[in-house]
């Protein structure tokens, strides 16, 4: 049996775990509101029609602030049309989905949603097919007092107190072809530069995200950041990264590294904005927000499930449904590791999306609401991980990948919060045969005590959470778990996630 060890020091501090990296997204896409989070006719429904048995589960989830409202959507998307009384509202087509926008669920609906799952609003703002002006439009709308026409709509619509909105992403995933409005990064950065200094003039406290690469693997990477960041740098806060991975042909080994290539992303961006950074003489460094990040089966959705013709624009179809697996769970788990590792310069998070669209939770219309795989490994995650996060140099036998050679068959990261004097050490093994006995040495921190374990395995790989069996995965207390004069041990059954709290 392969063995790993490692050892943990609260002095080998990467960066504070900041709450916001466990953000979440709620793109108007396919079921995500309309038959997700939304369904008056529920019988869990409250009275404003937001399902219950789903706001416990965000809760639940453990999300922190939640980007929305889009995503592709958001490039086409008139705000306006969203606020207002709810019989005035038009319906649009969303060209992004090939679907039919209702807008019964607009800002103010969606407000209240957060503040009943208790979390923060990140805006994006549309500068696929519109511009500066329609962007501070919307930031007066959200942010002023009152005392103008904008403002005083909002008050005049419900809603006295400002949103008071402080995240904001300057358009969506504008370097991709598949985007309305899609520019090149010289167009994009001088009108993403122009847009953060009109809003700032009207609310300098507000952080901008500027949008960086839809993938590592788009043609304009690295080059696409230094432009757009040679443009915006003094203007804005964080630079986006996007990311979604699935298995391609069955090579379930590359699937399992998926974390290495966000690695090599979020360095990649990071030295190209320390570049800029050093080229202008700067003393401003731009982090991270990884605004979309997630398993998906994206092959799928481009051969299978594509919705066309002029005459068929449905409402709320399902869309991007993906049933996650424990495989999915495991790479998912290790992708929030490879986040915890970059807590320096990964501000902040969001996972791509929450309910029925690529989501930990799933809904039936008229029906039960369940966790998918993938929502254990973040709920527990967001749960433990405290303090700061620890660097961990991992000695352990590496496998070989087709895509990314030979990679470390156990990846770790830990946390650790002095205030408690709580711990959290996150693992997955990767080895598809293997159980992996890991040693951590343990005593700088003076844990003692192994308060909870996780182990999310399965010897059915492809097993998951359905409507006919919503309960099929879950993780279970891992009981090789040993702690002994500053030495924890554990065995992590092969293609598994686990997490252990210390005290
Ligand atoms: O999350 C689904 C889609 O993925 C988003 O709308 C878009 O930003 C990305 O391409």
């Amino acid at each position: 049996m392969p063995t790993a060890r490692m050892t943990l020091s609260p002095d080998a501090v990467v960066g504070t775990v900041r709450r916001e990296l466990f953000g979440g997204f709620v793109e108007h896409l396919g079921r995500h509101v309309y038959d997700g989070i939304y369904e008056p006719g529920h019988e869990s429904a409250d009275a404003e029609g937001f399902r219950e048995d789903v706001i416990e589960l965000v809760k639940e989830l453990g999300v922190s602030t939640i980007r929305y409202p889009g995503g592709n959507f958001v490039s086409g998307f008139r705000w306006e049309d969203s606020v207002g009384p709810r019989d005035e509202r038009p319906r649009r087509l969303d060209l992004a989905w090939h679907s039919t926008e209702t807008n019964e669920v607009g800002l103010h609906e969606f407000s209240h949603w957060l503040e009943k799952v208790g979390s923060d609003l990140m805006l994006a703002v549309n500068l696929g097919t519109r511009g500066t002006l329609e962007a501070i439009d919307l930031l007066e709308y959200c942010n002023l007092p009152g005392g103008t026409e904008i403002s005083e709509r909002r008050i005049r619509n419900g809603r006295g107190e400002p949103f008071d909105v402080r995240v904001w992403c300057l358009g969506n995933e504008m370097d991709g072809p598949w985007q309305l409005g899609h520019r090149s990064a010289e167009d994009y950065g001088k009108l993403a530069s122009r847009t953060a200094k009109g809003m700032r003039q009207l609310d300098p406290g507000i952080r901008l995200v500027a949008c960086g690469s839809s993938s590592a693997h788009m043609p304009t990477f690295g080059e696409w950041e230094r432009v757009v960041l040679t443009h915006t740098y003094d203007d804005i806060d964080l630079i986006s990264c996007h990311a979604y991975y699935e298995e391609h042909d069955g090579d379930l080994g590359s699937f399992l590294a998926s974390a290495v290539d966000m690695d090599g992303f979020i360095e990649t961006v990071v030295a190209t904005a320390d570049h800029v950074r050093a080229v202008r003489g700067s003393d401003k460094q731009i982090d991270i927000s990884f605004d979309e990040w997630n398993v998906w089966y994206l092959s799928r959705f481009e051969n299978v499930d594509k919705i066309e013709g002029i005459d068929n624009w449905p409402v709320a179809p399902r869309l991007l449904e993906d049933v996650y697996s424990v495989k999915d769970a495991v790479v998912f788990g290790n992708l929030m590791i490879s986040l915890l590792k970059h807590a320096d310069r990964v501000a902040s998070a969001s996972l791509a999306q929450l309910v029925n669209v690529i989501a930990p939770i799933m809904t039936e219309p008229g029906g039960p609401a369940w966790r998918q795989t993938t929502f254990f490994p973040f709920s527990i995650t967001s749960r433990l991980a405290k303090g700061v996060a620890l660097k961990v140099d991992v000695s352990v036998p590496t496998y070989e990948t087709t895509r990314y050679g030979a990679v470390p068959l156990v990846d770790a990261v830990a946390t650790h919060d002095a205030n408690s004097a709580e711990s959290a050490v996150f693992l997955v093994n990767r080895s598809t045969t293997d159980a992996v006995v890991v040693a951590v040495d343990v005593s700088a921190l003076g844990a003692s005590e192994v308060r909870e374990s996780h182990t999310l395995a399965d010897t059915d790989l492809d097993a998951a959470n359905t409507l006919e069996n919503p309960e099929r995965v879950a993780p279970h207390v891992n009981e090789s778990v040993r702690l002994a004069d500053g030495l924890l041990t554990v065995t992590l059954p092969p293609v598994s996630w686990t997490a252990l709290a210390l005290a």
